[in-house]
């Protein structure tokens, strides 16, 4: 990586059959040794946060949610306390999760009605959501990666964003 230091080292997933003290153990060593400068962890449920930061500190968390699936509505509110940062993946649905494609004709109407993208809804809703929210969308086009940065742009009141959760737990 050509790299002396690597800023922040997302742990992608915490391996049940390995102790915490062992995996992450390793990376307080790393960062010990000036190689890592924070650790994020990936996929974890609020107790797994709180056990792997009897070893080493936790910056930041990466979690699936998007404006479909909010299970891990626990793990945001952690952060928000923690003042870690919450990475959504699959911030609008991802490859592998197409939710949002599905609640897509649910939302389309109210996109239109914002003169936007119900991708830049779905984004526009995690940006307002909280301000540990960053969120990482995928993308191999240029076009997206600019409606995706304009999502940002899009202001509404807590009364239109409820309305538009009402809109996506009714589809
Ligand atoms: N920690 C984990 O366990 C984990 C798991 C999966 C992914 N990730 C990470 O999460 C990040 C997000 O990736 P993701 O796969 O989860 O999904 P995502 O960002 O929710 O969705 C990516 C997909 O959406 C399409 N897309 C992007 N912008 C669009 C737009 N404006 N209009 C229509 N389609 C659009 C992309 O296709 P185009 O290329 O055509 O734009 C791509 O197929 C990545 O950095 C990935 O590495 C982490």
């Amino acid at each position: 990586m050509r790299l002396e230091r690597i800023d922040l080292y997302q742990l992608h997933r915490i391996d049940a059959k390995v102790p915490v003290e062992e995996s992450l153990g390793a990376l307080k060593t790393a960062q010990d040794a000036g190689k890592i400068r924070h650790v994020g962890l990936s996929e974890v449920t609020v107790a797994e946060i709180e056990q792997a930061k009897k070893v080493v500190p936790i910056v930041s968390i990466q979690n699936q949610y998007n404006i479909t699936d909010r299970d891990s509505e626990g793990a945001l509110n952690y952060c928000e306390k923690e003042k870690m940062g919450f990475i959504p993946w699959a911030p609008i649905g991802g490859g592998r999760n197409p939710s949002l494609r599905k609640t897509g004709n649910a939302l389309e109407a109210e996109a239109k009605r914002h003169n936007v993208s119900v991708v830049q809804l779905a984004l526009a809703w995690l940006l307002q959501k909280s301000p540990v929210m960053l969120p990482i969308p995928g993308t191999s086009s240029l076009a997206h990666l600019e409606e995706n940065m304009a999502a940002e742009k899009l202001q509404l009141s807590a009364d239109e964003w409820k309305k538009i959760e009402k809109l996506v737990r009714q589809s």
